[in-house]
């Protein structure tokens, strides 16, 4: 089915890290054989505790990181053999100041962006303009990166995740660092690429952002799938869905 915008199945990815004892080497399952799919149009929530697997599984989805086995697919194509024809119709967006160059203004740092991802020149300051717009960076658009707050580089981050008009987008933890007004603007936008057919995976600790935005989610516990469905299935009867999280990863813990 063409629909199926992202296919995990049976997904493990190992670390290995050095201990401190010669020879003794540490293997961390970081991702235990997942499984799940993300249909077109959909927001679909990754969830889990800190050192879930999150952003693992995110890298991987993105191209960033080889998996060490199971089928990890966007598109219908394999993130890693086949991670070329994927990148032109994908983005994402982490939490956090990486990936923009702080010395460059936000209109320089998209027109950057708009070049490797070949925007012809003719469509980039109009195209730059709108998103710089939606963002709410316009009038600081022309001040270097460096003289932002932590929130307006992450408005910018979200500036640059949305450049290449992608598909899909993968978001971790979007809405980190960002003000009330600043999380509703990421949320608008959020249903706003929905409305326009977009794909959206996103990770966030706010469970009250999951129960407003997310179609489905599947919430992760050390590598593995505790539960997926819609939020009202996994909240069940009379439940917050806080109350079904945590008892679901207690569960799991105990
Ligand atoms: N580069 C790495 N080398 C070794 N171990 C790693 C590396 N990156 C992540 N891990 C480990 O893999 C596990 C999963 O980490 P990951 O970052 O995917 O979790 P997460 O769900 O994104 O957590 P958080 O909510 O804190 O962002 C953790 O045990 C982490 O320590
Ligand atoms: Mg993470």
């Amino acid at each position: 089915m063409d629909n199926i915008m992202i296919n995990v199945e049976d997904l493990r990815r190992e670390y290995r890290r050095n201990s401190i004892f010669k020879r003794k080497r540490r293997v961390v399952k970081a991702v235990d054989g997942i499984s799940f799919k993300v249909m077109k149009g959909e927001i679909f929530g990754l969830l889990g505790q800190n050192g879930a697997g999150k952003t693992t599984t995110i890298k991987m989805l993105t191209t960033l990181l080889a998996p060490t086995s199971g089928k990890c697919e966007v598109l219908g194509l394999k993130t890693f053999g086949e991670e070329k024809k994927i990148r032109p119709h994908i983005n994402f967006i982490f939490g956090g100041e990486m990936g923009v160059y702080r010395r460059l203004s936000a209109r320089d740092n998209l027109r950057y962006f708009s070049n490797l991802y070949l925007i012809p020149k003719k469509e980039q300051n109009e195209k730059i303009d709108r998103i710089l717009k939606l963002v709410d960076l316009y009038d600081r658009a022309d001040d270097p990166a460096e003289t932002y707050s932590k929130g307006m580089i992450q408005r910018l981050q979200i500036a640059r995740g949305l450049i290449n008009d992608p598909d899909i987008i993968f978001m971790d933890e979007p809405t980190v660092g960002l003000d009330p007004v600043g999380a509703r603007m990421l949320r608008d936008i959020i249903r706003e690429l929905k409305k326009a057919g977009k794909t959206v995976l996103l990770t966030t600790h706010n469970l009250s952002e999951v129960e407003e935005l997310c179609d489905r989610i599947v919430i992760i516990n050390k590598g593995r799938v505790v539960a997926q469905g819609t939020p009202d299935e996994i909240r069940g009867s009379g439940e917050t869905l806080e109350d079904a999280y945590v008892e679901l990863v207690k569960g799991v813990n105990s």
